[in-house]
């Protein structure tokens, strides 16, 4: 049985996958729905798997089982990051750009769940609605993870804590600055930043401002943590004194129909070398990328000393295989250890 109760196929398989102890729960949908030590204990299983020597137990650590991926937009990172780290535990992994499979004829969601978790041992799904995504979830009796909604993007953001610890040391009292656009990959950084007592303060325009909801629980959250959410319309406002200073696209996957207006809304908010000195001398730039340079960020901070955002798409690889670990039920520490590492 998995956390959540539910039986898993019996494939007869020698060590079937079940959600570790520390995951929180089968699938991994959202940053909020995991407990905080599960974000602490995930983190320090992907500090373990970067220090991990390729050729040691981490080679077979995975071995005999699949990860599916199924990608309704187009991703480098997050695709060849999950595939790479699968490869390098020992494990498989198959792309299903759900173009190329009976999804793309009519073929049920609901069905097209239920018959992957006949032949996979966990799913990364990339799509729009987070509800799509949760109905993956729930059809699918094998372990989802979220790569990518309109609504977040949980795996960036605990990619980026790693990338924010190594360059900072603690995580508890830092400021994280967005400025940008409201997106995905804001919440997702508001619900981590909650999580383990970060100030995170987001500088949007009036109409692209971050999901209330969102706010709103992981406010909730940060009563527990000292985190503090602070949202405005003012970039400089939001850069003062950072820690982190973090941008995005102004036009997402599927919103493409929408780009002058938004280019148009956004502009004044570019990360560039006039908003990176309102932050600390010491902070760090930050990008998930892909980057339009001369457009969310200049070529010079995003080229600059400053700069990490190469750092910050290899620690995808070191974040994704502590996920695969905890959530294909094959933990990297002993469960003994009570998830708490
Ligand atoms: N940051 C990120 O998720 O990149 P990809 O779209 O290339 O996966
Ligand atoms: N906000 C971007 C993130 C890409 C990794 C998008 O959804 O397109």
């Amino acid at each position: 049985m998995t956390m959540l109760g539910r039986a898993m196929p019996d494939r007869n398989a020698a060590t079937p996958p079940q959600a570790a102890p520390a995951a929180g729960g089968k699938d991994l949908l959202t940053v909020a729905a995991i407990p905080r030590a599960c974000v602490v204990h995930l983190l320090n299983v992907a500090r373990a798997m970067k220090a991990a020597p390729r050729s040691g137990r981490a080679a077979t650590h995975l071995a005999g089982l699949t990860l599916g991926l199924v990608f309704e937009k187009p991703s480098t990172r997050t695709r060849v990051s999950f595939e790479a780290g699968m490869a390098q535990l020992g494990g498989h992994a198959l792309f299903l750009p759900s173009d190329t499979s009976q999804l793309s004829r009519g073929e049920s969601l609901a069905d097209t769940a239920q018959v992957l978790s006949r032949y996979l041992d966990g799913l990364v799904v990339r799509t729009f609605e987070q509800s799509a995504l949760e109905d993956w979830a729930r059809h699918a009796a094998i372990p989802v993870i979220n790569g990518l909604t309109d609504l977040c993007h949980p795996c960036q953001a605990l990619a980026d804590l790693l990338t924010i610890q190594e360059a900072k040391g603690a995580l508890e009292g830092l400021k994280l600055a967005y400025v940008g656009d409201g997106n995905n990959i804001a919440h997702s950084l508001i619900e981590v930043g909650a999580k383990v007592g970060m100030r995170v303060s987001i500088g949007c325009p009036p109409a692209y401002q971050p999901d209330p909801g969102i706010v709103a629980r992981s406010r909730d959250d940060a009563t527990h943590t000292g985190a503090v959410i602070d949202i405005t319309d003012d970039p400089a406002a939001a850069a003062d004194g950072a820690d982190v200073l973090y941008t995005d696209v102004w036009t997402s996957m599927g919103q493409e129909r929408e780009q002058a207006e938004r280019m148009k809304a956004l502009a004044p908010y570019q990360v560039n070398d006039a908003l990176l000195r309102r932050a600390k001398p010491s902070a760090v730039a930050l990008h998930c990328l892909p980057a339009h340079r001369g457009q969310e960020i200049t070529e010079a901070v995003l080229d600059g000393p400053q700069s990490l955002v190469l750092a910050q798409a290899e620690n995808r690889l070191h974040m994704h295989k502590a996920i695969l670990t905890e959530y294909l039920g094959r933990p990297w520490f002993p469960v003994e250890d009570g998830g708490t590492r």
